[in-house]
């Protein structure tokens, strides 16, 4: 199972598998329309439902669950009037809340095998091909990430990126991390971009069967020298 990362705010854990309480919370963010929708998949529609993603697909080496540290605006301990409140405890009806219990995750951040997406659009182009053929293999990875919708906008994926590109590169010595998103979601694209990755190419209709829908797409990407280039 992949190691804890910490960051200033964060720590991105491993899922914990046949745990209600994170089940519960996955399926509070995870059941909203404009999460999984952006990454390729349904909305969850229930917490059994949560609870199996999370042992099916989540508890997996390199996917990891983004909880806060206490203390953090995020973090229900940062305000002294929800101060005692347990991981997990937070009830349903707080959904829109913008306060989560340290520990709680909110999102979850992996690094995967590269798609075919990406594969198959470098392959069918000679130029793509020849400048980045060589960054699809074993030694390169695929982000995915999201995080709840009362968290957005205060630069938590940014840092959760820019730590798990860190492993990426520094503990897994990984050569290239890609990252695609759709192009109407530029808020991902600029959360990529924070953090050094540089627009490769885009794709138009680019097919996601988990939703039967169609997006154009653009897919970034950056090479461990440019890492260390960018980090010196
Ligand atoms: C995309 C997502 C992960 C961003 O997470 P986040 O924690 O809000 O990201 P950050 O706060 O670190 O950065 C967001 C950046 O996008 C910018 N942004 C927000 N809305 C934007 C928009 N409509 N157009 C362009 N930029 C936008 C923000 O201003 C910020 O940039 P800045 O720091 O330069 O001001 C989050 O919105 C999310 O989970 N969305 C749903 C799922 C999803 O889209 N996942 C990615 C699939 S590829």
């Amino acid at each position: 199972m992949s190691e804890t990362i910490g960051t200033e705010r964060l720590l991105l854990r491993p899922w914990r598998v046949d745990d209600s309480a994170e089940a519960a919370s996955l399926f509070r963010y995870a059941s909203d329309p404009e999460i999984g929708p952006h990454c390729g998949w349904r909305p969850h529609t229930s917490v059994t439902g949560s609870m199996r993603d999370i042992r099916d697909i989540l508890a997996v080496e390199n996917n990891w669950a983004i909880t806060f540290r206490s203390g953090v605006v995020g973090s229900e301990q940062s305000d002294s009037a929800a101060g005692d409140a347990a991981p997990g405890t937070t009830s349903l009806s707080n959904a829109a809340s913008d306060k989560a219990a340290p520990g709680e995750p909110v999102g979850s951040i992996a690094l995967k095998p590269v798609g075919e997406h990406i594969v198959g659009a470098v392959h069918a182009d000679p130029e793509l091909a020849s400048r980045y053929g060589s960054l699809l293999g074993d030694d390169a990875m695929e982000l995915g990430y999201w995080i709840g919708r009362p968290f957005w906008n205060r630069g938590y994926v940014t840092e959760a990126l820019r730590a798990t590109l860190a492993h990426a590169f520094d503990t897994l010595g990984k050569t290239a991390v890609w990252g695609g998103h759709y192009v109407e979601n530029p808020q991902s694209g600029r959360v990529m971009a924070k953090c050094g990755m540089t627009f490769a190419f885009r794709t138009k209709g680019t097919c996601f069967p988990l939703i039967d829908e169609r997006h154009d797409c653009d897919f970034r990407i950056i090479t461990a020298v440019q890492w260390r280039t960018s980090t010196r």
